[in-house]
């Protein structure tokens, strides 16, 4: 199994990738959750995150609270999409768990040093407790295993702003730190995530699984996702944050590249924009696994297969 540590800031899209993680005890051991400032606020993120672990039956896996937010520049939330809670749709209960006492990125940096080599990062979030981290404890970087973020956006261009994908977007300068660590890292931008819909038939079938988890989830998305119909126009809303335990399960359902990405921290118009170097046209460090495609038909049914398994 490989181990993970979850940076997140949920967000129904996350909530589903969470409950997918959690559905494969097979492939992965869940070390912690970090909960971050993105979406909503810490407050509500952190709730989020204990309401998920109560929800999915595993109020064991421990939560941290991360920073209150980004390393240099006001929060940017999207309330917008995700409704006041971050998580809007199903009313689950008020958590009765608690989050753990230590700091997140205390959390990262002791797991990380007690099992080197052997921890994934999985980031569905802004990047800023790990780019804390790495600041704090740049050793770590050596010790990580890899880094699986849902982050970026290149041919499909931005969702906050026209040039800029949000969890990039909130935390440029984390994003920069992070990139420019020498750690592996694979990006799942939009480039991929926008040909992951959600049709009616594929939320249908997450609805038919009968279980809490598959009907939350459903209505999870049908809450975020409208805001994403009405902009976008499409047959479904893009699905991002499950194409991070997606691509670690079936890497060969995605296509990508090894190139170099890099943040745009000054621009006037694309503060925030992941600059991918497709065509390697610089002389730049490949520091990223840049996906570009995947196959939406495998990666809904592994989603589904995944939720099927939990209560
Ligand atoms: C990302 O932004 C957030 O709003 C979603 O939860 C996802 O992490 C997509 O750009």
């Amino acid at each position: 199994t490989r181990k993970l540590i979850i940076l997140t800031d949920p967000g129904q899209d996350q909530a589903a990738a969470i409950l997918m993680i959690l559905g494969r005890t097979d492939a992965f051991e869940v070390l912690g959750l970090v909960a971050t400032a993105g979406n909503i606020h810490l407050d509500h993120t952190l709730d989020n995150c204990l309401k998920l672990m109560e929800l999915a039956g595993r109020p064991d896996i421990p939560v941290f609270a991360g920073c209150p937010q980004p390393l240099m520049r006001p929060l940017v939330i999207a309330d917008h999409v995700h409704g006041p809670t971050g998580l809007d749709g199903p009313v689950l209960p008020k958590p009765a768990i608690r989050a753990q006492e230590k700091h997140g990125v205390d959390f990262i940096i002791g797991t990380v040093r007690a099992l080197p080599g052997e921890v994934t990062i999985c980031a569905l979030s802004p990047l800023t407790n790990l780019a804390v981290a790495l600041r704090k404890a740049p050793d770590i970087a050596e010790k990580i295993a890899d880094i699986v973020a849902m982050l970026g956006a290149y041919f499909e261009v931005g969702n906050i702003t026209p040039s800029a994908e949000f969890n990039c977007y909130v935390d440029p300068e984390a994003a920069d730190i992070v990139l420019k660590a020498g750690i592996k890292t694979t990006l799942l931008p939009l480039d991929v995530t926008h040909k992951m819909l959600s049709t009616p038939a594929r939320l249908k079938a997450m609805r038919a699984l009968g279980n809490r988890c598959g009907i939350a989830t459903a209505e999870m998305l049908e809450f975020s996702e409208a805001f994403d119909l009405r902009k976008y126009g499409w047959e479904g809303a893009p699905l991002h944050g499950p194409c991070v335990p997606a691509f670690m399960l079936a890497p060969e359902i995605f296509a990508g590249r090894q190139i170099n990405v890099s943040v745009e921290l000054a621009g006037r118009v694309t503060l925030g924009m992941t600059v991918a170097d497709w065509w390697q046209i610089t002389d730049l460090p490949r520091n990223a696994f840049w996906v570009r495609d995947g196959d939406p038909a495998l990666y809904y049914d592994l989603l589904l297969q995944s939720l099927g398994n939990l209560p």
